[in-house]
């Protein structure tokens, strides 16, 4: 299998970036950070979750997220819907795209969405079903696809197992999550490889949280696969509420860095997504979590 010369980058920043922050952030602030995310080029946002306020307080404004939003002509907008009740209020919100999340961990599965794997799925099958018969394209998140907080190691088994029950209830896309960045390139690939035996490789993605430093290269063995589809964060935001201590997803900066550096077209302008991780991080007060940013900022300085 050939590198890709195109990648589609997903940014997660104000979903998965900002869901994990203890400070509120207001809706226009989470606008302005989409807007300026797709005049830096993204074709896909993930905006927001349809989730409960009590179990996630941070994504409570989703519909005056998704209300606010000017959206761009060719640009995708997706949302998290864990259940019926979170499809009905994010249909009025008129998403491109909606995400199911379920976990190859039983563990995980019960912390984060309060039901095992198996009752996730009849969580989600009506949601599947309800979307694709309003046309709106359905994909899956798996998370704990190498580790998981509270089961460690997980086996490329049990992504097997939890792809091939997403792609039987008429899942579209599934993305393979390293929720807590614990990930090496072999331990990734084997996850990759399991999800593959269910999916199209133009039909999976990669989403990698950079806790021990190696979401790039998990990146680049992907790459190495065909994967043309990655999910990132611009800033390096992020974390998952219910997986302690795991930092955010690997850097937008950072990646589109790697790709261009490698000749991928990625269709993102690197200066305009640097613009919007500091606008981001100077509102959160603190500096973007990400190494191709910090360093284009210190040369802008200097
Ligand atoms: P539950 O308590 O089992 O739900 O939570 P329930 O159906 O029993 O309802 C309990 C209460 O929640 C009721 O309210 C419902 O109305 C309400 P009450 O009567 O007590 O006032 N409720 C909702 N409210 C708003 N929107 C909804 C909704 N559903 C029920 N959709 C539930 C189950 C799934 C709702 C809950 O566990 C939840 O919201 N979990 C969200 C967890 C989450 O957002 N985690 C982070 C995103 S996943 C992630 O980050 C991983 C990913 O990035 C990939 C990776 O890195 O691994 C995607
Ligand atoms: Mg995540």
């Amino acid at each position: 299998m050939s590198i890709p010369t195109r990648v589609k980058l997903v940014d997660v920043g104000p979903r998965d970036g900002l869901q994990n922050e203890k400070q509120p952030v207001p809706a226009a602030i989470k606008i302005e950070l989409v807007h300026r995310l797709q005049d830096a080029g993204l074709t896909e946002i993930e905006v927001t979750s349809f989730v409960s306020p009590k179990w996630v307080p941070q994504m409570a404004d989703a519909a005056s997220v998704m209300a606010g939003l000017q959206r761009k002509a060719g640009v995708r907008y997706s949302v998290l819907t864990p259940n019926l009740q979170g499809f009905e209020a994010a249909l009025k919100s008129n998403p491109d795209e909606i995400v199911v999340f379920g976990a190859a961990s039983e563990a995980f599965s019960q912390k984060n969405i309060n039901c095992s794997i198996a009752e996730s799925i009849e969580r989600f099958a009506p949601v599947v079903q309800a979307a694709r018969a309003a046309g709106i394209y359905v994909r899956g998140a798996m998370s704990c696809t190498v580790g998981c907080p509270y089961e460690g190691e997980i086996a490329p088994e049990r992504v097997s197992y939890l792809a091939g029950l997403m792609k039987g209830i008429g899942v579209q896309h599934v993305g393979v999550a390293d929720t807590i960045g614990v990930g090496t390139p072999l331990k990734v690939q084997r996850a990759m490889e399991a999800t593959l035996k269910h999916y199209d490789i133009n039909d999976v993605s990669g989403h990698f949280h950079d806790t021990y430093g190696q979401a790039l290269a998990n990146t680049l063995i992907c790459l190495q696969m065909g994967v043309w589809q990655f999910d990132t964060s611009v800033a390096g935001l992020g974390g998952c509420p219910y997986a302690k201590g795991a930092t955010g997803n690997v850097a937008s900066e950072d990646v589109v860095y790697l790709l261009h550096g490698m000749g991928i077209e990625t269709g993102i302008d690197l200066d305009k997504l640097v613009d919007a991780g500091k606008f981001i991080s100077d509102f959160l007060e603190r500096k973007p979590n990400s190494r191709a940013a910090t360093a284009l900022l210190n040369k802008r300085v200097a």
